[in-house]
């Protein structure tokens, strides 16, 4: 007997489905990610429900509509032979059981209609091949004839068919057994994990966005080390981020060493996951030591220096995201930014004065908070002395931050005094002696000459013109 499991099952979208397969005569299942995480009592935010029926799915769905008395509209993708309507937010896709075979240099499958057991052998892994009944008699069975039920308890990512076939077939989902094994804690079996590494190249024939929509889960999740470690153990990194395994390694000279960049930098964006759900700081962190790579040099005064990786770092900031058809907007410039800055608090921490605390609140703007959070993340001694002090120098540079904020404001620096006051004051028209008024006045507010304000920058304004001879 199977298990029931109809406790799963009890909105009303698969009463209409459960009908509108009656009239039609079709078998209907619920299968994949909603059976997985209902069996895994994990709300995984994700709102789609995946129905498939031994029939065609685009019948199904118009059926469903039909009954359904908002009448939501079908979407049809007649390439895949799918269908989808939305009900109540819940994204609802219908598909027609098929045996398939894939072209070998596309992801596009080569649709043979087939049964429902035929439809499971094709999918991913055995934890989302379990399906549930939605069939009068049968109502809730759980069809899981890969054994899901044990791989779920036991934490195993495993294909339902030879892994070399279930990663040749679609390559993206070498992206979504690490993905899964990082998001669930799970372990992808040896088996799997051997035809990964053997069939990486084949990841090139994925589209860019679809491998950032799966990094961009790994890093969202809350312990993202495990997806780039197995990312990197598996060759699949270095085809699509070669940035951070040059990343990789420890060299040795006369003695020194520095620390591998690359391990570092993974504990560094667990760091930051337990304190922010923002994917861009996350990104920040990802990539906050890029610039190391380009930049190594061994100096046999001071040992290994990495002099400028920041600059560095954020100029191939913009490359990267390129490359990987990421947003070139203001989430790139805020990663660019943060990378820049991002050993800013720490040269601060040695030495905190007033003018160099104002200059980073001007440089940081909005983003102050998230750069101190990056650079609490980026203390990754095991030396819990060390740690300690670290940190608590960091407090201060915060306490300091907060403290020259109240007093200056200048996280949203707005000029006091405006171009056009200038002009109108020395009956100038526009020209640059303009411009070296104003930056002379910023400069002597950053620097604590004067204070952020009109009567003070006014008073300055006219010292300084009769000195540059206006
Ligand atoms: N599937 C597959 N191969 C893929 C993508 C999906 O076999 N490359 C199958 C799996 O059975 C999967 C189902 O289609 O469970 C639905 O896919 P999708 O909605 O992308 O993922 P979910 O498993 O629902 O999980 P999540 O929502 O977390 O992505």
């Amino acid at each position: 007997m199977p298990e029931n499991y109809k406790k799963a099952i009890t909105s009303e979208i698969f009463e209409y489905i459960t009908k509108a397969s009656k009239l039609l005569g079709l078998e209907s299942y619920v299968i994949g990610g909603f059976v997985r995480d209902f069996l895994l009592k994990r709300d995984s935010g994700a709102k789609d429900i995946d129905i498939v029926t031994v029939g065609s799915g685009i019948e199904l769905a118009k059926h469903v509509a039909n009954l359904l008395p908002n009448k939501p509209e079908v979407q049809v993708f007649k390439t895949y032979g799918t269908a989808m309507l939305r009900y109540k937010e819940v994204e609802v896709e219908f598909v027609g059981a098929r045996k398939e075979s894939y072209a070998r240099e596309s992801r596009n499958p080569i649709v043979i209609e087939g049964t429902l057991q035929d439809d499971q052998n094709r999918r991913d892994f055995t934890i989302n091949a379990m399906a549930l009944s939605l069939n009068e008699g049968s109502f809730g069975d759980l069809l899981d004839p890969f054994n899901g039920m044990e791989d779920l308890a036991n934490g195993i990512i495993k294909t339902p068919l030879d892994p070399d076939i279930t990663y040749s077939d679609d390559p993206l989902r070498m992206m979504r057994a690490i993905r899964f094994a990082t998001q669930l804690n799970f372990t992808i079996e040896e088996n799997s994990l051997n035809a990964i590494t053997k069939n990486a190249d084949r990841i090139d024939i994925i589209t860019r966005e679809r491998i950032v929509d799966e990094l961009h889960k790994i890093l969202l999740s809350a312990k993202p080390s495990i997806g780039f470690k197995l990312l990197e153990k598996t060759h699949l990194l270095g085809r699509f981020l070669p940035e951070l395994t040059a990343l990789k390694g420890v060299e040795e000279e006369k003695g020194q060493s520095h620390k591998d960049n690359f391990y570092h930098t993974l504990q560094v964006v667990d760091n930051i996951s337990e304190k922010t759900e923002n994917l861009w700081l996350r990104w920040t962190a990802l990539l906050h030591d890029i610039g190391k790579a380009p930049t190594k040099r061994f100096d046999k005064k001071i040992g290994w220096t990495f002099h400028g990786h920041e600059f560095v770092g954020s100029k191939m900031v913009y490359k990267l995201f390129k490359r990987l058809k990421m947003p070139l907007n203001e989430k790139m410039k805020y990663v660019q930014k943060l990378v820049l800055l991002s050993s800013r608090p720490v040269i601060l921490a040695e030495d905190v004065t007033d003018s160099a605390v104002r200059r980073l609140i001007f440089d940081a703007g909005e983003d102050i908070e998230d750069l101190m959070t990056h650079c609490e993340a980026d203390i990754t001694t095991q030396n819990a002395k060390k740690r300690k002090q670290y940190l608590n120098n960091f407090r201060m540079v915060r306490e300091k931050i907060a403290d020259v904020e109240e007093r200056d404001q200048v996280r949203n620096f707005q000029p006091p005094i405006t171009g056009e006051l200038i002009m109108k004051t020395f009956n100038l028209k526009p020209c640059r002696q303009i411009g070296t008024l104003k930056e002379a006045i910023k400069e002597a507010i950053l620097e604590g000459e004067i204070k952020n304000d009109y009567e003070e920058a006014y008073q300055f304004m006219l010292k300084k013109a009769k000195e540059i001879g206006m």
